[in-house]
């Protein structure tokens, strides 16, 4: 349960309330959904298992808010903005601690999660104020046969209602990623929270409840994805779908009809290692982008492609580093902490036996205990292996030594994943080279892939997603454009 009085509404007796029409509620369906903490594999909360009647009261309301919402100045609606930062700031630590408990992320990064959320709300608010007072001016003479009579002016406006799905990793981050560009934009949000880090988003969801946003504009609906997720993704009250997730994220868009779509489905993000490559830095880095949140971040380093001349070098400096990884609990800020599932953890481990099975020399002792499975580099790994293309999103990461650059790119080009690469070389025209070659949303250049700063664009291509994100993007994304063309009467001249 909360630490924080401030949070008492939100639950009744041991369930999880879920925020709909301004109010915090208890569904009809007298069901919840539970949520193990990954660490204890114990049920750590539970939530309301919300029924369809009730995703359509909160479509309802959704869709009614928005259109008073709309007309709200747009230094208000920054200000209420603000307001919901400061107040995820001032509660950063209950909602680190539910971060812990049910997604097991490392206590720093979990606060870390929080301030970066609050600092992406207040950016978004400013940068809306900024793009969305903008608009454009056209006169129809510049286009051939045209006299100057029409006036154009174009201005963005709101989709409507935003159907906002973030992933369990970043269950707070990538939430109001998706939450301010909406909000700024004019938009109503419904927010379908990821059941492992659904406790957290109902408490971010509470910081917006206590800014004083209206009734109806937020709701957070938690449930069964197999009673309510098909059923709010194909709803024809939604305008917009802004989802970060794994290839669930396939299925939606195919069955999601005509709405805008925003999606961003993981990667396996290549890192390129070239001969002339400062090899500290580059290790340093693959623990950092290969092993931070035990690998479960789309934009980790999921497989190093490295030249075959350095690769005794590189991998002696990276074991070392592993070695000192600190394994154990979340609440103790452990470097490698239990991955979100069983399930997770299965599948993670079906990766390295197979691995194993077809020779991949492992660098470490591989061991698992329950949903905690220790830190491990795996050598000498070849494209027959699973493990050389699937996405693992744990702490295990395969080595491929090459033999020429060209071989690496033709590594990360033929995955399905698209996400982000990078590459380590002292050269910059080869690494530009290198980065052009790359068909990735995004390429690093001496450093691990990453998200951040949140106002940089952030896109995968195939596989890895649709459209592009960070903050710019997102509140663009989340608008339409409206055209007013003022018709004057034709007007008379004489040429010469
Ligand atoms: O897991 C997907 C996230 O978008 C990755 O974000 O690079 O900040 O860890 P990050």
């Amino acid at each position: 349960m909360s630490s924080s009085s401030e949070f008492d509404d939100i639950i009744d007796k041991d369930v999880y309330k879920y925020y709909a029409d301004g109010e915090w509620k208890v569904s009809a369906s007298g069901k919840f959904v539970p949520i193990i903490n990954p660490s204890t594999r114990q049920l750590q909360y539970k939530v309301q298992a919300c029924t369809q009647e009730e995703v359509n009261k909160a479509l309802e309301s959704a869709k009614a808010a928005q259109k008073l919402w709309a007309k709200v100045p747009l230094w208000k609606r920054a200000e209420a903005l603000h307001k919901a930062a400061a107040l995820l700031k001032q509660y950063k630590d209950p909602i680190a601690q539910c971060l812990v408990k049910e997604v097991a992320k490392p206590a720093k990064d979990a606060v870390t999660e929080v301030v970066r959320s609050g600092d992406l709300i207040s950016y978004c608010a400013e940068e809306g104020v900024r793009i969305l007072s903008e608009g454009k001016f056209l006169v129809s003479d510049s286009f051939p046969g045209n006299e100057r009579n029409k006036l154009c002016l174009a201005s963005k406006i709101p989709l409507g209602v935003v159907l906002a799905i973030p992933p369990f990793n970043y269950p707070v981050n990538l939430a109001v990623s998706k939450i301010a560009p909406a909000l700024i934009a004019g938009n109503s949000v419904v927010l379908k929270p990821p059941t492992q880090g659904a406790v957290s988003g109902l408490h971010m969801v509470h910081c917006f409840h206590l800014a004083g946003f209206p009734k109806g504009l937020i709701s957070c609906i938690t449930g069964k994805g197999s009673e309510i997720g098909d059923f709010l993704t194909m709803h024809p009250g939604v305008n917009c779908i802004s989802f970060t997730g794994g290839d669930t994220g396939i299925a939606i868009s195919k069955k999601a009809g005509m709405v805008p779509l925003q999606m961003e489905l993981g990667g396996k993000d290549a890192c390129i290692v070239l001969e002339d490559a400062d090899l500290e830095l580059v290790a340093a880095n693959i623990i950092k982008g290969g092993f931070s949140y035990s690998g479960q971040r789309c934009t980790a380093i999921k497989v190093v492609l490295v030249m075959e001349s350095v690769a005794d070098a590189l991998v002696e400096k990276v074991v070392a580093k592993v070695n000192k990884l600190k394994v154990g609990a979340p609440e103790d800020d452990c470097d490698i902490t239990a991955v979100v599932s069983e399930s997770s953890a299965k599948f993670i481990e079906g990766l390295v036996m197979d691995a194993k099975e077809k020779g991949a020399t492992f660098c470490q002792e591989y061991k698992r205990e329950g949903n905690l499975i220790w830190p491990l580099l795996l050598d000498h790994v070849r494209p027959d292996m699973r493990i050389a293309w699937e996405e693992p999103f744990g702490p295990v990461l395969p080595v491929i030594r090459i033999n020429s650059v060209e071989e690496g790119i033709h590594h990360c080009n033929a995955s399905n994943f698209a996400l982000q690469g990078c590459v380590f070389t002292k050269d910059i025209n080869k690494a530009m080279m290198i980065s052009d070659a790359m068909e990735t949303g995004t390429v690093q250049i001496n450093s691990a892939p990453a998200r951040g700063p949140d106002h940089f664009p952030f896109q995968g291509l195939r596989d890895s997603g649709i459209g592009s994100q960070g903050i710019t993007n997102s509140i663009n994304m989340m608008t339409k454009v409206k055209t007013t063309v003022i018709n004057l009467p034709s007007p008379s001249y004489t040429m010469g």
